[in-house]
């Protein structure tokens, strides 16, 4: 057996190439924040910006005319406070760009997501309410839910077309889906991060977010990177409660996980490649030591590979063009 007949030709190699990566297969997240005309580069993250509203917009018209699947919207509010009050009010910075983009005809072309937590939002930084606790902190499980479910509510009348929980607290789907449906958004779907790890690759993120904890860590709610058992309850008890979809997070350290999952699990899958791998490649790229195009499809096809459906990352619009 000769092995190598099959690789001769890039006719040949693309007639039984296993894995497919399209456009439409990635989601493209964006940090709104306040004011106009607002393009700031995030120093650990070249090539990804703060942009305030009309930028975003811009942005968003770009995604859509380059045919990527849709936009992850994170927000940095003008002010923080103990609630998180900014994740949740109607004049809220993600539901200003959700209003202004469903305006726009890009709406029309892409999935407009919008993440539900609370760490950006909040003046302490964690995904939940702060109390007092054994570690001298805690962060207080039910109560937090409340703040979560409003918040999805008010982002999908706002006008989002996914609700995306990425916070960790227990109950969290349960309690945004009994919300949605008592208010008029059964047809809202939950893409649920249900395996999410405390992981030291979303450092990049929380300087983009400014969302990095004031005190402690997030190690009580997201979970132990060893452990893979408890994924896989975690997906299970985020399909229980409602989840239509799963997100799988980060991608390049967890691609078992993600591969765990869809032998296990029916339903959608995305994965992120979350800052830290964005950053670490992008650092790799600027010095000339990895070839960017290579390096950034090969990064995007493995996570397809392991079975993501989709994947969210910093590289969308590239990967777009270079695949277009
Ligand atoms: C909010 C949230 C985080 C990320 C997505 N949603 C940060 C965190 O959990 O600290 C990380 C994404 C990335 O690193 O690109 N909880």
């Amino acid at each position: 057996m000769r092995m190598r007949r099959l690789r001769r030709s890039d006719q040949m190699r693309a007639l039984v190439r296993e894995t497919t990566l399209e456009p439409g297969d990635l989601i493209y997240p964006l940090f709104i924040c306040p004011g106009e005309g607002v393009r700031k580069e995030v120093s650990s993250m070249p090539g990804v910006f703060n942009l305030s509203v009309d930028e975003a917009v811009r942005d968003a018209e770009e995604a859509a005319s380059l045919g990527i699947g849709g936009l992850l919207l994170f927000g940095l509010p003008e002010s923080k406070d103990e609630q998180g009050t900014g994740a949740w009010s109607e004049s809220g910075i993600v539901q200003q760009a959700l209003r202004t983009m469903r305006q726009s005809s890009a709406s029309k072309k892409l999935v407009l997501i919008a993440d539900v937590c609370l760490c950006e939002y909040t003046s302490h930084g964690h995904c939940g309410v702060v109390i007092e606790g054994r570690d001298g902190f805690e962060v207080d499980n039910d109560p937090s839910l409340k703040l979560l479910a409003r918040t999805a509510l008010s982002l999908a009348q706002a006008g989002a077309d996914v609700v995306a929980p990425s916070d960790m607290m227990d109950g969290r789907v349960a309690a945004i889906r009994s919300a949605l449906d008592s208010e008029g958004h059964a047809q809202t779907p939950i893409l649920s991060y249900a395996s999410k790890f405390a992981s030291a690759f979303y450092g990049p993120f929380r300087e983009a977010a400014d969302s990095a904890p004031q005190f402690g860590d997030r190690k009580t709610y997201q979970m132990d990177g060893a452990n893979l058992r408890e994924a896989m309850r975690e997906i299970e008890l985020d399909l229980e409660e409602g989840a239509d979809m799963i997100l799988m997070k980060p991608a390049m350290p967890y691609l078992d996980v993600v591969r765990a999952a869809r032998e296990r699990f029916g339903v959608p899958i995305g994965a992120y490649q979350v800052s830290g791998e964005y950053s670490m490649l992008q650092a790799a790229i600027q010095r000339g030591w990895l070839d960017r195009d290579r390096a950034m499809l090969e990064s995007l096809v493995g996570i397809r590979r392991a079975g993501a459906d989709f994947a969210i990352t910093y590289f969308a619009k590239e990967a777009a063009k270079l695949l277009g």
